[in-house]
């Protein structure tokens, strides 16, 4: 291959290694456990890997000279136990940095924090918890937490099995039905930080992502006293009219909006819709033209997720984009 095109090739894959979601850019003590871990699986397959094919190309190259005896027995038998030793010790070191790694997650120390994700069809519903372990206020698809302390995320499903995974943060771990999971992380620097599930699940497995947004922690105490409020009513004609078309169109049927509309089926919680950086899981940036486009065509954005389309006159359309973006 020319040179020239070489490192333009190498500068890519290195690339597509890092940004905000990369097990090797690590934020916090768990990532850097797995990518430990990682480094030491690459290099024990790496070196197994050569290691058979330089024996392979030794072997087929190699031809026996004239009047020369067959290998013995004895040395035969050398050559076998090596192999058979160099295994055991490979793979015993494997085994035990996977234990390490994984007791490491499941550590039941203090946290500061506990946080309920439920995977949902293709979302993720979040609801922080008090001190006993009472819901505070959810949320969706968007988690905030506060830098260098540890965090406990209680991870369930109501439907098929979803796997929680942040890269930058810590290794995956699955939200099954019928059983509870648990995943204590810290991050130690403030970011935003791309999650992903990581279980196929459906049509929309690929657009089910999520953002850990981690804060310093008088940022984040700030954000939770504002999640807790309920939302803000309308201050102007246009606002309240979108308010109305809210809870009239169907919107209410599915979303909660506190203070407001209380759904009885469960879609993302509304209540401070605003101020979160993407809409449909991490499909899209959380701006007036994307919410326009997801309102009126969820299907044609998202295909099989439970979202109908609203069809509305321009006028309603318009005010209930704008008591959207009034929940603050
Ligand atoms: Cu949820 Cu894949």
């Amino acid at each position: 291959m020319c040179k020239g095109f070489r490192i333009p090739i190498v500068a890519l894959l290195l690339m597509a290694c890092g940004g905000p979601q990369s097990m090797f850019e690590t934020a916090g003590p768990d990532a850097a456990r797995v990518i430990v871990l990682w480094w030491i699986l690459f290099a024990i397959c790496l070196f197994v890997t050569i290691a058979v094919i330089g024996v392979l190309l030794v072997a087929s190259f190699r031809r026996r000279s004239e009047g020369e005896l067959p290998v013995p027995d004895k040395k035969l038998g050398v050559a076998m136990g090596w192999g058979i030793g160099v295994t055991i010790v490979l793979l015993t070191v494997i085994l035990t940095a996977t234990f390490r790694s994984s007791d490491a997650y499941a550590e039941q120390g203090p946290v500061a924090l506990t946080i309920d994700v439920v995977g949902k069809l293709w979302w993720w519903e979040v609801t922080y918890l008090g001190e006993n372990g009472e819901p505070l206020f959810r949320t969706a698809n968007e988690i905030h937490i506060p830098t260098g302390v540890p965090v406990r995320f209680r991870l369930r499903s109501d439907n098929v099995i979803h796997s929680f995974w942040v890269p930058s943060l810590a290794g995956k771990v699955d939200l099954l039905p019928g059983r509870t999971n648990y995943l204590r992380l810290a991050a130690n620097k403030a970011g935003i930080y791309r999650g992903q599930c990581a279980e196929y699940c459906g049509i929309q497995h690929a657009l089910m992502a999520f953002l850990v947004i981690a804060q310093l922690p008088e940022e984040f105490a700030e954000w939770m006293e504002a999640q807790q409020l309920p939302a803000r009513e309308p201050k102007d004609e246009m606002t309240h009219r979108g308010k109305n078309v809210f809870l009239q169109a169907g919107c209410a049927k599915c979303h909660t909006v506190r203070g407001v509309a209380v759904a009885v089926e469960a879609g993302p919680d509304l209540t401070h819709l605003a101020p979160r950086h993407t809409l449909a899981a991490a499909s899209l940036p959380n701006r007036r033209g994307h919410l326009g486009g997801w309102i009126s065509d969820p299907q044609g954005i998202k295909p099989g997720n439970l979202m109908p389309a609203t069809p509305l006159n321009s006028e309603d359309f318009q005010a209930l984009l704008r008591y959207l973006e009034n929940l603050q």
